[in-house]
C-alpha cells in the first residue's frame, strides 16, 4: 500500500506547481498526473459540469491504483470535492482547505485577500474555508481571469503581465489586506511580481501547502513510500501532449516527464 502512487489532477498543466511541491517534499513517492487538457479551463464552467469531469478524473486515477488523490485544481476543489469525497472510497483532498488554514495562521490583522478564477471565487469557498479557522476574518476575494493564459504563455514578467496584474491587485488597496491567497494552480509563477507589487502583504502559495497537507495525511494514515518510487512518475493528458510538455518544462524543470494523451 505504501508504495502505491499519488494520484493528482488538474484542468490542465497548472497543477504542475503542486506535484513539484509534492516532489520536492516527498521524493519517494510516486505521482500519476492527469490533466485534463482537452477540456481546459475549469475556471469558466459551470459546477455540474466540473463535477462531471472531476468524477471522470478522479475514475481514470483510481484505474492506477493509487492510495490517495489530490485535486491540485482551485476550482475543481470549490465546486466538486464534496460529491467526490461522497462518491469515491479513497482519501481525496483539495487545495482549498490548506490555503485558508496556512492565511488565518498568518494574517495578523485579520484581513485576508484571495485570487482566482472565476468559478473558485463566486463559489465561495475560500470565505467559508477561512471562516472555519478563523470566523472573524475579513476575506476579500477576486477574479483574476487574465492571468491563467499569460501565465500560460510564458509571461512570468514584463510590463503586460505586471500592469494586469497592478490593476487586479489595486483592489485589495482599500481593504487593508495583510495576507494574500494565490487561490489558482498558476498563480504561484506569478510570485516573484506579486510579492515585487505588494511587498508587506505575506503570500500565501496554495501549492506549497498543498504539500505539507499531503504529508501529513500520508504519516497519519501511515502510507509514506518506503523507497525511492519516483522515476516511475507518470503524466497523462486528454489532448496532444505537445504544448503540455513543452510548458511543463518551465513548470517542473529537470522533474518534467513526458505525457501521454489518454481517453477518459
Ligand atoms: N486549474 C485552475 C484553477 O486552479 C486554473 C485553470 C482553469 O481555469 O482551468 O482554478
Amino acid at each position: 500500500m505504501n508504495n502505491k502512487g499519488i494520484g493528482i489532477f488538474d484542468s490542465g498543466l497548472g497543477g504542475l506547481t503542486v506535484a513539484k511541491e509534492i516532489m520536492n517534499l516527498l521524493p519517494n513517492e510516486k505521482i500519476f498526473y492527469l490533466g485534463d487538457t482537452a477540456r481546459t479551463p475549469y475556471g469558466t464552467k459551470t459546477k455540474e459540469t466540473i463535477i462531471r469531469f472531476s468524477k471522470e478524473n478522479t475514475s481514470f486515477l483510481l484505474k492506477k491504483n493509487v492510495k490517495i488523490i489530490v485535486v491540485a485544481c482551485n476550482t475543481a476543489s470549490a465546486l466538486a470535492l464534496k460529491e467526490l469525497k461522497h462518491e469515491f472510497p479513497i482519501d481525496i483532498i483539495g487545495v482549498i482547505e490548506a490555503g485558508a488554514r496556512a492565511a488565518v495562521e498568518a494574517t495578523q490583522n485579520n484581513r485576508v485577500g484571495v485570487i482566482g478564477t472565476r468559478g473558485t471565487i463566486n463559489s465561495g469557498a475560500y470565505v467559508d474555508a477561512i471562516h472555519k479557522y478563523g470566523p472573524k476574518v475579513r476575506v476579500s476575494g477576486k477574479a483574476a481571469p487574465l492571468l491563467v493564459p499569460l501565465v500560460e504563455e510564458g509571461w512570468l514578467s514584463g510590463p503586460e503581465t505586471e500592469s494586469i496584474l497592478k490593476k487586479y491587485l489595486a483592489e485589495f488597496g482599500p481593504k487593508k489586506i495583510d495576507t494574500l491567497v494565490l487561490g489558482c494552480t498558476h498563480y504561484p509563477l506569478l510570485k516573484p511580481m506579486i510579492k515585487k507589487l505588494m511587498p508587506k502583504v505575506t503570500i500565501i502559495d496554495s501549492a506549497r501547502e498543498m504539500a505539507k497537507t499531503v504529508q501529513a495525511l500520508l504519516e497519519a494514515r501511515d502510507l509514506t513510500a518506503r523507497r525511492n518510487n519516483r522515476g516511475k512518475s507518470e503524466f497523462f493528458v486528454t489532448d496532444t501532449p505537445d504544448t503540455f510538455n513543452k510548458v511543463g518544462r518551465m513548470f517542473m524543470k529537470k522533474d518534467m516527464v513526458m505525457a501521454r494523451k489518454v481517453t477518459l
